[in-house]
């Protein structure tokens, strides 16, 4: 009996569970969630309890998947289950493109209406998000938030932990740092910096 645990269950979560469940590959879909008002969750999917939970709920043959939005979170979320040798999903909605020559790390999930093109290589635990795009050669590092519409160019490079927000653009070529933040809408034109927080048209610096 094959079975997808999601350790989150909050907006995210739900939406990842959907696309799970939209591509028939597993005949259990279930949640661990911390939070204390899980009813949303609960309205749709069986909660089994919170992360904490997760040994007593691993069976042989589950496969996990971490849906938190925050990448910090996320990845420390990873880690934990990578500690206990558990495979991690790689989810891609039925409606998204994904090239054969794309390669997407453990844990990435594509989302409804995406495309990632030809030579792409995202890393693990990456989110590309409601109808974003991630052009041909780009190279994404870990745990990277593609939001809802952002567009990715060619061969664009993203390093870890860094969020591109809901409707950005980012032209072809251009090399964004780890843990940066690209505000939503902006059109990012020019390189950025690690750990940076960038917005507008062109995308600057925001500052604090
Ligand atoms: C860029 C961002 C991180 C800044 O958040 P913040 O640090 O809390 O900043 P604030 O909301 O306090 O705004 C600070 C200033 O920046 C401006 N600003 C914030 N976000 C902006 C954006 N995306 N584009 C242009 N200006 C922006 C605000 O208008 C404000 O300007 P002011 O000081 O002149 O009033 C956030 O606004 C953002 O765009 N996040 C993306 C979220 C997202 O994509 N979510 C998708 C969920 S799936």
């Amino acid at each position: 009996m094959s079975r997808l645990i999601i350790l989150g269950g909050g907006g995210h979560g739900r939406v990842v569970a959907d696309t799970a469940r939209r591509t028939g590959r597993w005949e259990h879909i279930l949640f661990l969630d911390d939070a204390p008002d899980r009813t949303r969750a609960e309205s749709d999917f069986a909660v089994l309890g919170t992360c904490k939970d997760l040994d007593q709920v691993l069976r042989p043959g589950d496969e996990c998947i971490v849906a938190i939005g925050d990448n910090g979170q996320r990845r420390a979320m990873l880690d934990q289950v990578d500690q206990r040798a558990v495979p991690l999903a790689v989810i891609v909605d039925p409606s998204a493109s994904v090239s054969a020559d794309a390669s997407l790390g453990p844990g990435t999930v594509i989302l409804p209406q995406c495309a990632v093109n030809i030579g792409a290589e995202l890393g693990r635990g990456c989110i590309v998000n409601t109808g974003a795009s991630v052009d041909h050669d780009c190279r994404l590092g870990d745990c990277i938030h593609v939001a809802p519409g952002a567009h990715l160019g060619g061969d664009v490079s993203v390093g870890d932990l860094s969020w591109i927000g809901i409707g950005a653009s980012i032209r072809h070529g251009i090399r964004v740092g780890a843990r940066v933040m690209i505000g939503a809408g902006a059109a990012v034109v020019s390189n950025v910096a690690t750990g940076s927080t960038v917005v507008g048209v062109p995308a600057r610096p925001l500052e604090s």
